[in-house]
C-alpha cells in the first residue's frame, strides 16, 4: 500500500481549494483506510443503491447509472478476491472506491457522489456492516447455547457443589450450573437480536448534514439496501453513533458473561479442584515446566473482557460533548467495533469448540459437594419442617455446626442422640434428609437443582432454541 504524499493519480478528491499538500505525517494521521476497508462490500452496495435511485430520480442517465453499477460490481470482485489495490493517499475505503472507479469508467465515476455526502456514506456502511456482524454473532451464541444444553443433557445426574464467595454453599447439579449460562447467552443473543431494529435505519441521502436539493428517493434506496426506513432526521442520522455504542455494550456483556465461565473452567482445571480436564486442543504447554497444561485460552477470553468494555469506554469518550453534526472525532468509532466483535465471534467458535471436548470428573466434583456442611442448610429446613421457626432452626444448626467442626466431624456423624439433644424434633430419618442425593433432590422449587426441574430446564430450553 501506498502511504506518502497524495495520490500519483492527482491531488486529493476533495482538494480543489487547497493550494499546498497535505503534509505527509498529516496525511497519514488522517487515513482510515486500513480499518475501513473492512467495509468496502457494504460502501459498493450502498453505492449501487444509491446510482439506481439516482437513475430512478432521473438524476443520472440510465447508461451512467449502468456503468456505475458494472464499475462497481467489477470493484467488488476485485475487493472479494483481494486484488483492490488500497491507497493510503485516498484516505478512506469511500475515495479509494470511488476514485478506482472513476479511474475505471471514467467521467461518469465522478457522478456517484451527486447528492451524498462520505458523512451519510459512512454511517450507512456501519449500520450495514454491524447488521451482518449482529446476525453472525446471534448465529455464534445460538451455537454455543446448543452446546451447553447438549453437555448439560449428557451430564445430567453429576453433582458438583454450588458455592457463594467462592466457599462451599449447597450442592448443584452440574447441569444446573451449565444451564445458567445457557440463560446468560439467551438473554446475550435477545439484546443483539433487539437492537437491530434502531440499527435497521438507513443514513443515506442525509447528505453532509443538512439533506440535498436533489429530488432523491431516501425511501427507495433504504429499501434497495434492506433496511426497514430511512433516518427521519439527516443531522441524527450523519451525527449519532449510539447503535454502535449499543453494540458494544452489548457484545461487552456478552464476553463479560464468558469470562465468568473463563475463570470458572480456570479453577476446575487446577490440581487442587479436578473437575475438568480442558482438552488439549485448547490448552498449551510450558517452556520449562514439562508437566503443565495453561488454560490459556480461558485466560485470554477473561482478558479480552477488559479490552471489549475498553473499546466501549472509549467510544462513549470519543462522543461525548461532540457538536452536531459530523465530526472527525467519529472516524475512532470502527477500530473498537471491528475489534470487538471479531473478538466475540472468536471467542463463540472457540467455545463452542472446546466445550463438548473437556473431560468431567464426575466422582471428583461429587466429593468436593461433601465437604464443609453442605447439608447444613438442609438440617434448618428439616428443624423447620417439623415445626420449629426458622431462625430458631439456623441457631440450633449453627451451634452443631461449631461442635462438629471442632471434632472435624459431619454434622450426618452425630448419633441420634446427640442431634435429639440439641433438638428434641429430631428423628431417624434425619439421615436420609441429609444424604447428597436427597439434598439435591429436595431443591425441587422451579429453577431448582433437583433433577426433575433441571430436565424440564433442559426441556424448555431445547423449545427456546428451536424459536430463536
Ligand atoms: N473516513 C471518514 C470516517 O470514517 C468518512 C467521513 C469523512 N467525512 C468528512 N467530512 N471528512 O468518519
Amino acid at each position: 500500500m501506498k502511504t506518502s504524499g497524495q495520490s500519483e493519480s492527482g491531488s486529493a478528491l476533495w482538494a480543489g481549494r487547497f493550494s499546498e499538500r497535505t503534509d505527509s505525517l498529516a496525511s497519514e494521521f488522517n487515513a482510515s483506510v486500513d480499518v475501513d476497508r473492512v467495509m468496502a462490500l457494504e460502501d459498493i452496495e450502498g453505492s449501487i443503491a444509491h446510482a439506481r435511485m439516482l437513475a430512478e430520480q432521473g438524476i443520472l442517465e440510465e447508461e451512467e447509472a449502468r456503468r456505475i453499477v458494472e464499475g462497481l460490481g467489477e470493484l467488488r470482485e476485485e475487493v472479494q478476491e483481494g486484488r483492490f489495490e488500497w491507497s493510503a493517499e485516498d484516505e478512506d475505503v469511500h475515495m479509494n472506491l470511488e476514485r478506482a472507479l472513476t479511474r475505471r469508467i471514467g467521467p461518469a465515476g465522478g457522478k456517484l457522489h451527486t447528492a451524498r455526502s462520505r458523512n451519510d456514506q459512512v454511517a450507512t456502511d456501519l449500520r450495514l456492516w454491524l447488521k451482518a456482524a449482529s446476525r453472525d454473532v446471534t448465529a455464534g451464541l445460538h451455537v454455543l447455547r446448543g452446546v451447553l444444553v447438549d453437555l448439560a443433557e449428557r451430564h445430567l445426574g453429576v453433582i458438583m457443589p454450588g458455592y457463594t464467595h467462592l466457599q462451599v454453599a449447597q450442592p448443584v447439579l452440574f447441569s444446573h450450573h451449565l444451564l445458567a449460562y445457557f440463560e446468560m447467552l439467551s438473554r446475550d443473543q435477545h439484546r443483539f437480536e433487539q437492537a437491530l431494529p434502531r440499527l435497521d435505519v438507513c443514513p443515506l441521502g442525509a447528505g453532509a448534514l443538512a439533506g440535498t436539493g436533489f429530488a432523491i428517493d431516501r425511501h427507495r434506496t433504504a429499501e434497495l439496501l434492506g433496511f426497514r426506513e430511512p433516518a427521519r432526521n439527516s443531522l441524527d442520522a450523519v451525527s449519532d453513533r449510539d447503535f454502535a455504542l449499543e453494540f458494544l455494550f452489548n457484545v461487552s456483556v456478552a464476553v463479560m458473561h464468558l469470562s465468568r465461565l473463563s475463570e470458572e473452567l480456570i479453577v476446575w482445571s487446577s490440581a487442587e479442584f479436578g473437575f475438568v480436564t480442558l482438552p488439549d486442543s485448547h490448552t498449551t504447554g510450558s517452556s520449562i515446566m514439562p508437566q503443565k497444561k495453561n488454560p490459556d485460552v480461558c485466560e485470554l477470553i477473561r482478558a479480552k473482557t477488559g479490552r471489549v468494555s475498553g473499546q466501549l469506554l472509549g467510544l462513549l469518550m470519543v462522543m461525548k460533548g461532540l457538536p452536531l453534526a459530523y465530526n472527525k472525532d467519529m472516524q475512532e468509532d470502527k477500530e473498537c467495533v471491528f475489534d470487538a466483535a471479531r473478538t466475540l465471534q472468536t471467542i463463540l467458535r472457540l467455545y463452542s469448540d472446546m466445550l463438548p471436548r473437556m473431560v468431567i470428573h464426575e466422582a471428583r466434583m461429587r466429593q468436593a459437594a461433601q465437604v464443609a456442611f453442605f447439608n447444613a442448610t438442609d438440617l434448618a429446613d428439616y428443624l423447620t419442617a417439623k415445626g420449629l421457626p426458622f431462625r430458631e432452626a439456623h441457631a440450633v444448626v449453627g451451634r452443631l455446626v461449631a461442635r462438629c467442626s471442632g471434632e472435624g466431624i459431619a454434622l450426618e456423624d452425630l448419633p441420634l442422640s446427640e442431634l435429639q439433644a440439641a433438638c428434641a424434633h429430631i428423628e431417624r430419618d434425619v439421615y436420609e434428609a441429609l444424604s447428597l442425593d436427597s439434598v439435591v433432590a429436595a431443591r425441587s422449587s422451579y429453577g431448582g437443582t433437583a433433577r426433575a426441574e433441571v430436565e424440564r430446564q433442559i426441556e424448555e430450553a431445547r423449545k427456546c432454541l428451536v424459536g430463536s
